[in-house]
């Protein structure tokens, strides 16, 4: 039996990660350690709280006292790090929490990966750490870190504290680098979420700029089933690029959320674009095919479908999300955009302090 800390598991992919695991592997006890941030929901675990392989511990992986207790109390054999803040647009707003969590938590796990003699650290990483293309060429692992936005630059630093940890501790650890991901129990403050909860409610769907950006889209379970191939098969010191291969622009995007859901294309409103917009993300994955057999199997519209059902059948869900301090959040960067963009460019100032709420 084996024992794993899974950091974040109460957000989007590491609630996959957890409710994957739990489901398909009777050998892997695990510990759930999660801020329960905004985007931290127990509801996303729901169907595995009872499971006696599963706890849930809730604290701060940027407190170090937390982790040490944590390691003092459970006995891991592996370490998943999916924690992170990880909207972009709030790290233009306030890249504090986003240095805090995503380089000084991980810092924090990797010291005590370090003292503990931890059998294997997987960082989940992004391949926006790649910064953005044009119109040609893909990431390949070895491309030069460049990233862009704040949140990119606290996951490159973070990557490199990883490897910097590899050589001069040998802790054995390895990243992964996903695309973009969508699914179920993504929280409604990124694209598609925003885009289908908006169509059900025949509100105006938000796009930046002139809509072309390009990202390369993953159905999130298939990214979990990817990080178990990771932890399992990954070499310490490696990094490994997870895509689906399938670009879209925003445009297309927008438009095939609309066609499942059969409304107009009326609906799609251009707003100014985001500071510093990457255009184009895309993945070689070759390593992983090649390593690991693994490619993925749900295509984007099959995983659009299901996953434009799950939000139709989870109003609740969205209703309890889409609190108060949500709502702060969509005014300052949705309904006073002008305003906040205009704010954001030159003054140095927190924007969002009081969306930024830890539940009880
Ligand atoms: P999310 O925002 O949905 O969830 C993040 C989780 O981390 C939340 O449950 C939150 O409560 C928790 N958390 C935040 N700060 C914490 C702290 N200090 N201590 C403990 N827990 C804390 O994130 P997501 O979209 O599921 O992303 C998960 C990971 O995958 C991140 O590391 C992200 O960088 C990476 N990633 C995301 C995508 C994507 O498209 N969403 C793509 C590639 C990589
Ligand atoms: O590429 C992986 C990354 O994907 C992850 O590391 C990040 O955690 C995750 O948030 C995501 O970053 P993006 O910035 O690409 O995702 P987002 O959903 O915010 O935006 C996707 C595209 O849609 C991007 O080109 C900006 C655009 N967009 C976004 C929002 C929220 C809009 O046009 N309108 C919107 O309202």
């Amino acid at each position: 039996m084996m024992k794993i800390l899974v950091t974040g598991g109460a957000g989007f992919i590491g609630s996959s990660f957890v409710r994957f695991v739990i489901r398909t592997r009777k050998d892997i006890n695990m510990v759930n350690f999660d801020l329960l941030t905004y985007a931290g929901n127990l509801r996303n675990v729901e169907e595995v709280a009872t499971n006696p392989r599963y706890q849930f511990v809730h604290g701060d992986m940027a407190e170090r006292t937390q982790i040490q207790t944590l390691f003092q109390e459970h006995c891991f054999d592996a370490i998943v790090n999916f924690a992170a803040e990880t909207h972009v647009d709030r790290s233009i707003l306030d890249s504090a929490p986003f240095v805090r969590t995503n380089i000084e938590g991980t810092r924090c796990l990797l010291e005590e990966a370090r003292q503990r003699k931890i059998a294997k650290f997987v960082q989940i990483s992004t391949d926006e750490v790649y910064g953005s293309l044009g119109s040609s060429g893909a990431f390949r692992e070895d491309t030069p870190l460049d990233p862009t936005s704040p949140y990119a630059a606290s996951k490159a630093a973070a990557d490199l504290l990883v490897l910097a940890y590899v050589k001069t501790h040998r802790v054995p650890a390895l990243i992964t680098r996903c695309s973009n991901n969508y699914g179920p129990y993504q929280f409604p403050e990124k694209l598609i979420p925003i885009l289908i909860t908006h169509a059900m409610e025949n509100r105006p769907l938000p796009i930046y700029g002139d809509g072309l950006n390009i990202r390369e889209w993953i159905f999130a379970d298939e990214h979990s089933r990817a990080v178990l191939l990771a932890l399992e098969r990954g070499t310490p010191g490696e990094v490994y690029n997870i895509g689906s291969g399938e670009e879209k622009t925003n445009l297309e995007v927008v438009r095939e959320i609309l066609r499942l859901m059969e409304k107009p294309e009326s609906l799609v409103q251009f707003v100014p674009d985001r500071p510093g917009h990457d255009r184009r993300y895309s993945l070689d994955c070759s390593k992983i095919r090649r390593e690991w057999n693994w490619s993925s199997e749900v295509g984007f519209s099959a995983g659009l479908a299901a996953t434009i059902e799950w939000y139709r059948k989870h109003e609740d869900w969205i209703r309890e999300v889409k609190d108060a301090s949500y709502r702060a959040y969509f005014d300052r960067v949705y309904t006073r955009r002008d305003e906040t963009l205009a704010i954001s460019a030159t003054q140095p100032q927190n924007l969002l302090s009081d969306t930024y709420k830890t539940r009880p």
